[in-house]
């Protein structure tokens, strides 16, 4: 077989799909077209509704056999496809969640005949019951004035006000704007802070990560950063070179380097980025 952990590759997702074996993958991270007519350098988000319907079922059934059995399939969408693409997956897994992605996108006019959209719909879909949820992973810390305010003696020794709350199912994050330090050459970018917050729940550490449509490598980024392996495809030879660039960026900043040796069966991978 060849090696395909810690590796993006330049392909149709489609066609590279069966080199992962099933039953391998922890985690799916799945951003794919949204079928808005976006200029991805190809047609691929410019399809006619019905063939994006049936091109969005063919490459979900051709993922699914690839998770393990607690594993879980993330998928972002939008409001237009979400409802049928949601309740196509709910016939083949568990739907955990939607959640909600507000892109707090500032307010500055817009269209005068219908609200703004200012969200992206993500669906957290899972194979079993047993799913793999690390939620101390994801909590986020109570301010110093809440802890006060919890200082009688029923709140006392309380765990949950030492560990944090769990984050709800509505995430409000800046999209990436053109002047973001984290912005790369990609019209679709997603933030790291959403992506690693979804790896470090659903992902153990030293396991396995696909993203079949990686843009500009936010997945592959946080799976270095946050020590997991990653697999994908991007079908765009141009985004292929921005997540090299990327990914050499990332691997040459210092304090990564202990991140990376870790102890899981791909570690002598880790160094093979090669696209
Ligand atoms: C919404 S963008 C992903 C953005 C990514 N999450 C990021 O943070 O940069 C979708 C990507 O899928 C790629 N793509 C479209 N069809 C594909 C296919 N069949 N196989 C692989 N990649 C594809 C596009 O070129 C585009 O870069």
């Amino acid at each position: 077989m060849e090696e395909i952990v810690n590796r993006v590759f330049n392909e149709d997702m489609l066609k590279g799909i069966n080199k992962i074996p099933n039953n391998f993958l922890d985690l799916v991270v799945a951003d794919p077209p949204y079928c808005l007519g976006k200029d991805y350098g190809n047609g691929s988000d410019k399809l006619e509704p019905n063939d994006y319907l049936e091109w969005s079922k063919a490459w979900i059934d051709a993922i699914i056999p690839k998770i393990k059995d607690n594993g879980s399939f993330y998928i972002f969408l939008t409001w237009q496809y979400s409802p049928e693409i949601f309740s196509y997956m709910k016939t083949k897994l568990l739907m955990i969640n939607e959640i909600i992605w507000d892109r707090r996108v500032p307010s500055m006019g817009g269209s005068t005949r219908k609200f703004s959209s200012v969200h992206d719909n993500i669906g957290f879909f899972v194979k079993s019951k047993n799913y793999y949820f690390d939620i101390d992973a994801v909590r986020i810390p109570y301010d110093k004035e809440t802890k006060k305010a919890r200082t009688r003696s029923i709140f006392v020794g309380k765990k949950w006000l030492e560990v944090g709350y769990n984050p709800k199912d509505l995430w409000s994050v800046a999209r990436i704007h053109a002047e973001d330090p984290e912005r790369e050459n990609h019209p679709t970018q997603k933030p790291l802070d959403i992506i690693e917050r979804i790896i470090r729940v659903s992902c153990p550490e030293g396991g396995v990560v696909l993203d079949p449509f990686m843009g500009s490598g936010t997945t592959a980024v946080a799976c270095i950063k946050l020590r997991r392996n990653y697999v994908g495809f991007e079908i765009n030879p141009e985004y292929c070179e921005v997540i090299k660039k990327r990914i050499k960026r990332i691997k040459s900043e210092p304090s990564l380097f202990a991140a990376i040796e870790i102890n899981s069966p791909y570690k002598n991978l880790v160094g093979m980025y090669d696209i």
